[in-house]
């Protein structure tokens, strides 16, 4: 199995530091554009092998394509990161450019990869590769919501002051602030509903601390974070890599389902060997709805700016 992870920053060294330690890839190979970044960084994560107890071989390259050729899956996390008080949004029209032409590199030399699109905005994103490079949209994912689901579950245990692990919740919806649909009526303790534990405004501060969990991490870091996003996409590549049948929120490519089309937004899907292997459809409430359709304007809008 061979990952190649694009933009090796703070997401894209810690996303390949992730794989590395799980010990199920043959070979992860870093690229940037940084003359020398991506060698560094791999040499620094090669030099952990021993310590950490994996056989994983990574390898760095400054843009050479032809490394990463034969990859399995290719994580896409090259690009610019928000600043403080910054939206994903104002992103776009770097980012844009970069994922286009990362995406097109990458397939020319592994036209049968899977792609992970992380950069920001990343709905946008992930439809500008799905329009870019015409792919079966069962190989193009967007990681958002699992990261969201994550930081939902953090703010539920410490809500419920119970351990993580007791705790299940899922966010669908686009990944922005105003766009997430953090799902509190489906969230659980041990299968609990959680509003057994939780009053309603503890559980609207839940939803709204969720929401902003990014931005809060971009205000104390003075950057975007890392630890979470690079934990999530390995979760994702070793759902694909072990054909794992795992549900994971992502931004898929909709055709009908939920009543939206013509647009990457985060939904329940089950990931395999195959990538997106099925979209899940759940009942959502009527305010679900309501609340999922207004994330699918946000980010059509934002589409509207993408030139393929
Ligand atoms: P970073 O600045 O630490 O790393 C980005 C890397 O991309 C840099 O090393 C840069 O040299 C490289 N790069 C730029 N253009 C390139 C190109 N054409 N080819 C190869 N490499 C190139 O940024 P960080 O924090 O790693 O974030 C990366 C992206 O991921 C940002 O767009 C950020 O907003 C996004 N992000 C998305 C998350 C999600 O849940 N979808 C979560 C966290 C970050």
């Amino acid at each position: 199995m061979k990952v190649t992870v694009v933009g090796a920053g703070a997401v894209g060294a810690s996303c390949a530091e992730y794989i590395a330690i799980k010990d199920f890839a043959s070979e992860v190979v870093l690229v940037d554009i940084k003359e020398g970044f991506a060698e560094g960084k791999a040499m620094d994560l090669m030099q952990t092998a021993s310590l950490n107890g994996f056989d994983t071989k990574i390898v760095g390259t400054t843009g050479d394509y032809s490394k990463t050729a034969g990859s399995d899956i290719c994580v896409i996390t090259s690009g610019i990161a928000r600043k403080p008080g910054m939206s994903r949004d104002e992103l776009m029209g770097i980012n844009a450019g970069i994922v286009k032409s990362v995406s097109a590199s990458l397939i020319e030399h592994s036209p049968n990869t899977i792609i992970i699109v992380v950069s920001n905005p990343m709905d946008t994103m992930t439809y500008l590769v799905h329009k870019a490079t015409n792919l079966p949209k069962h190989r193009i994912i967007g990681m958002g919501g699992a990261l969201d689901s994550a930081r939902f579950k953090y703010r539920l245990a410490e809500a419920l002051e119970a351990p993580i692990s007791d705790v299940d919740g899922m966010v669908i919806g686009g990944h922005s602030d105003k766009g997430m649909v953090p799902l509190t009526r489906l969230a659980t303790r041990n299968s609990v509903p959680v509003s057994e534990f939780l009053s309603e405004e503890r559980l609207e501060q839940v939803k709204q601390d969720t929401k902003v969990g990014g931005a809060t991490l971009t205000g104390l870091l003075g950057t975007s974070a890392w630890y979470a996003p690079g934990a999530a996409v390995s979760g994702l590549v070793q759902a694909i890599a072990c054909d794992q049948k795992k549900i994971y929120p992502c931004s898929a490519l909709l055709e009908g389902e939920y009543g939206l089309s013509d647009l990457c937004i985060g939904v329940p899907v089950v990931l395999g060997r195959n990538g997106i292997e099925k979209i899940v459809e759940i009942n959502l409430s009527e305010e679900e709805k309501t609340q999922l359709s207004s994330s699918a304007e946000a980010v059509k809008k934002n589409n509207e700016a993408l030139t393929f």
